[in-house]
């Protein structure tokens, strides 16, 4: 691990550490190598057991606090679709069924969509993001993405569903911003730009 680690964040997803990483690090005053994934520090593999994004950001964060005795962040994200009553929701991830398969999942999102017209595809990203410390304290803030879903395909930045949600107001899908207007707007942003003024107190006590 690096020496310089003062904060553990509780993903094995690079795209995410990445994000989040460049979040925080604009938010707040943060030297290089004070945030690392819980790879870095053999963090578990939590289940996901919650049934609300925010209580799977909590328990990631809390078990990686535990595991790591250093300060520990989570989130817990994903896509909700209007027609589909909010799901994938918490099962973004392994809406096809084999967790983290992207392509899979998106390729089943479009199939059940297929027979919905332009006018009722709206969807939102959301997220909940939870700082955890060693002491069991916690604190949680969420954000969310509104757009729409196009038919098929769009882009080949950031991961996940990106390619097919288009935000509010916009015309381009996730997967065409840069990663920085991606950052301005979405849902993680809004969620980590909220919990940094949490984070820098507790860093700043050491
Ligand atoms: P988590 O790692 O349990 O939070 O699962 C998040 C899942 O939701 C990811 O695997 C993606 O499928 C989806 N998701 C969350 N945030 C984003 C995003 O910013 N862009 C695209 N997909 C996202």
């Amino acid at each position: 691990m690096s020496g310089g680690a003062k904060l553990v964040f509780a993903t094995h997803n690079a795209h995410k550490l990445r994000e989040v990483t460049t979040i925080l690090g604009e938010a707040m005053e943060l030297a290089r190598g004070v945030i690392v994934g819980a790879d870095a520090v053999g963090g578990p593999d939590v289940k996901e057991t919650g049934v609300t994004f925010a209580e799977n950001a909590v328990l990631k964060a809390r078990a990686l606090a535990e595991h790591s005795g250093l300060p520990a962040i989570a989130d817990d994200s994903g896509l909700c679709v209007e027609v589909l009553g909010g799901a994938p929701g918490v099962f973004s991830a392994r809406w096809a069924g084999t967790h983290g398969d992207d392509a899979a999942n998106l390729a089943l999102l479009l199939d059940q969509l297929s027979d919905v017209p332009p006018g009722k595809r709206g969807a939102w990203f959301e997220c909940a993001a939870a700082l955890v410390t060693p002491d069991g304290q916690s604190w949680m803030e969420s954000g969310k993405l509104m757009g729409s879903l196009t038919a098929a395909p769009r882009g080949s930045g950031g991961f996940g569903y990106d390619p097919v949600l288009v935000p509010v107001g916009g015309a381009r899908t996730c997967a065409q911003l840069d990663p920085e207007e991606k950052n301005t707007i979405s849902h993680r942003g809004r969620a980590f730009r909220a919990l940094a003024p949490h984070i820098a107190r507790v860093l700043a006590r050491g």
